[in-house]
């Protein structure tokens, strides 16, 4: 059994790993940690566990205690697992960290869109994108993983198969995406009020958005080169789901782009690429671990539209974790993983 600790239990993406390991067969939580709840009982909190974690209770971060571990995840706001990194990697315990600390290559570039030095630079060197689709093999070996972000996920996934065929103008992308409001984490903001974001619908930080840089890493890794994207984000009255709209101009009209997307994918077992004709809905993946894309050609011409769906929660956090847990840990990549998505 896999001893699993996860820090900041009581956030939206913490609960999402609670109730993802409840199921898993190999892997048990021994620590969950919160400072504003310390001795609560994780089912009092969450009456959704009742059953599962009736003797866990939420603790104060403890190193040398997350330290006997086999996997710590950081479901934190970035700044923490920098802050304890280093100690529990020399631990020898696996690091899962689902916040932005590890996520980008350039610790001066991760300064100024966080607004704060880099809290460990001198760990980057060994931190891996976990992103399966692209990096598994790197993630095997891993001892500190960063998962991906939620645009992210659903933004690399869908460009991808077209910028690692050289098939698109890397230099104008567009991506055109919506979230549901759990994106921004439980902490009370306005923005988040049923009042504010019901019967809603709008854009936010079209100047730049945090996760612009890391969707420019990982696309001028899949280009081979640079790319200019355009990413407008958008907070849709839905409590989970990314729904990303992805344009792009083809440079080769004849190209069978089904077939592209189908071959690229064709072993992954966390990308569904849908039918000709399909448009994936969010709720086809509320809860479960799949991003589900659509390959469009307009009217024949030569700008393509992909159509990428996630839950923020699950394949764009929790979920991803978990999958890079277990193919870190050498299990099978779908463990605890493989239930379908809730409908309605
Ligand atoms: N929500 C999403 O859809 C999503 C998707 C992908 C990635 N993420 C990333 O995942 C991370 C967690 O997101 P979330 O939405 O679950 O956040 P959240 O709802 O705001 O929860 C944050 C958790 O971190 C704990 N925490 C805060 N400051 C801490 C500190 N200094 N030391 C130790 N623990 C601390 C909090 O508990 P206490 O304050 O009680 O200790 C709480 O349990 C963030 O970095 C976020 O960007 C979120």
């Amino acid at each position: 059994m896999i001893k699993v600790g996860i820090v900041g239990g009581t956030g939206y993406t913490g609960v999402e790993l609670l109730r993802l390991l409840a199921q898993h067969p190999e892997a048990h939580v021994e620590i969950i940690t919160s400072r504003s709840e310390e001795g609560v009982r994780i089912s009092d909190m969450y009456p959704n566990l009742r059953g599962h974690y009736d003797q866990l209770q939420f603790s104060v971060p403890d190193a040398q205690k997350l330290g006997a571990c086999d996997v710590v995840f950081f479901a934190t706001p970035h700044g923490v697992a920098h802050a304890m990194a280093a100690e529990l990697l020399a631990t020898g315990t696996r690091i899962i960290d689902l916040s932005a600390d590890f996520r980008l290559r350039d610790a001066e570039e991760w300064s100024e869109w966080y607004g704060q030095p880099h809290g460990a630079p001198e760990l980057l060197g060994q931190a891996v994108y976990g992103l399966p689709e692209v990096n598994r093999e790197a993630i095997r070996s891993a001892q500190l993983i960063a998962v991906p972000g939620c645009y992210p996920t659903a933004t690399q996934l869908g460009f991808i198969p077209l910028l690692e065929a050289g098939l698109a103008d890397a230099s104008r992308l567009i991506a055109d995406c919506k979230s549901g409001v759990s994106g921004a984490g439980r902490g009370a903001s306005v923005g988040a009020l049923l009042g504010e974001s019901s019967e809603n619908m709008k854009a936010y930080t079209v100047k730049g958005h945090r996760h612009l840089p890391e969707i420019t890493q990982g696309l001028r890794l899949a280009a081979g080169g640079p790319v200019g994207l355009t990413f407008v984000p958008h907070l849709t009255p839905m409590i989970r789901g990314i729904h990303a709209t992805l344009y792009a101009t083809v440079t080769d009209r004849s190209v069978d782009l089904q077939k592209l997307f189908a071959d690229r994918y064709a072993n992954e077992p966390f990308v569904d690429v849908m039918p000709v004709g399909s448009h994936p809905e969010t709720r086809s993946v509320r809860g479960a671990n799949v991003c589900r894309l659509a390959v469009h050609r307009p009217q024949g011409g030569d700008l393509v539209v992909v159509l990428s769906v996630i839950d923020n929660l699950v394949k764009g956090a929790s979920g991803q974790a978990v999958q890079n847990m277990n193919i870190a840990m050498g299990l099978e990549e779908t463990l605890g993983l493989s239930h379908p998505a809730l409908m309605p």
